[in-house]
């Protein structure tokens, strides 16, 4: 049987990479902070801190292959559940992140956006979002979209809520609604859907991620944890996605 886990110790050759047919979108699922801190005797904390140099490699190394979307699943409509301290450790390391990086982001040209319900998370934390989406808004490399109490249900309902609504006061009519309309109601209207969905740790699960838009997504597994992905791990992801064959339904 074909081993599913990336084989982390092999090297990574870039010259396997194809510059000219790399993904437009990545979406990646950046978990396992938790155990890679235990795997170490740390609070779970100081993995999330971890997480957050590799979470600046892999935008580093998006933007140097000229990859057009980045998506990052930093927080879930489900994350609420974990206790008080490890939410607010999770808020204020955003906090950090973005005061630190914002100015080295922006010279880059990156423009930083967010999907989810932003108006949930603490005001320090909307404020200084806010200022970096503003700051960034009119770059036009790399987008890096942060999903931040985000939840593909919710997405759908509260799009479904929206058109419902739009029904009910005569503004359209039912035979209007499509796909393509639809999307117009989705946090990542205007964005392409991802090519691949990146899930390191180890798990074999959506979490609720992008429901919608990962209809025809490639999915890249592996079993390292968030803290150790790299260049290196990005490199590989790309380059197994370079080897799918993308039918869409179709016929070769
Ligand atoms: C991902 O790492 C970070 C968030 C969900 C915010 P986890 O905290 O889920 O780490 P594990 O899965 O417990 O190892
Ligand atoms: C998914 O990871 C959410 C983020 C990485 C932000 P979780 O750790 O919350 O997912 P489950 O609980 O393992 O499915
Ligand atoms: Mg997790």
């Amino acid at each position: 049987m074909r081993n599913i886990f990336s084989k982390s110790s092999k090297k990574v050759d870039e010259k396997d990479l194809s510059l000219d047919r790399l993904p437009k979108h990545i979406a990646v699922i950046m978990d396992g902070n938790g155990r890679w801190a235990k795997k170490r005797g740390l609070p779970r904390t100081a993995g999330h801190k971890a997480g957050i140099e590799a979470l600046r490699e892999v935008i580093r190394t998006c933007s140097e292959f000229h990859i057009g979307y980045l998506t990052l699943y930093a927080f879930s409509t489900e994350n609420w559940k974990r206790p008080v301290d490890e939410v607010s450790a999770l808020m204020q390391l955003l906090v950090y992140y973005l005061r630190k990086e914002v100015k080295e982001l922006h010279k880059n040209n990156v423009k930083i956006r967010t999907i989810g319900d932003i108006s949930r998370l603490p005001e320090n934390s909307l404020k200084e979002i806010n200022s970096a989406v503003n700051l960034t808004k009119n770059n036009t490399g790399l987008v890096v979209n942060i999903a931040l109490n985000y939840g593909g249900r919710n997405e759908i309902i509260n799009g479904v809520k929206e058109i419902c609504q739009k029904v009910k006061d005569n503004e359209i009519d039912i035979e209007k609604i499509d796909e393509h309309y639809f999307e117009e109601f989705l946090y990542t209207k205007g964005i392409p859907d991802p090519d691949m969905v990146i899930r390191p740790s180890g798990e074999f699960r959506i979490s609720n991620f992008l429901l919608w838009q990962i209809a025809y997504s490639e999915f890249w597994f592996s079993n390292i944890f968030w803290p150790d992905f790299n260049r290196e791990s990005l490199i590989q992801a790309i380059i197994d996605y370079q080897k799918r064959d993308r039918r869409f339904g179709g016929i070769k």
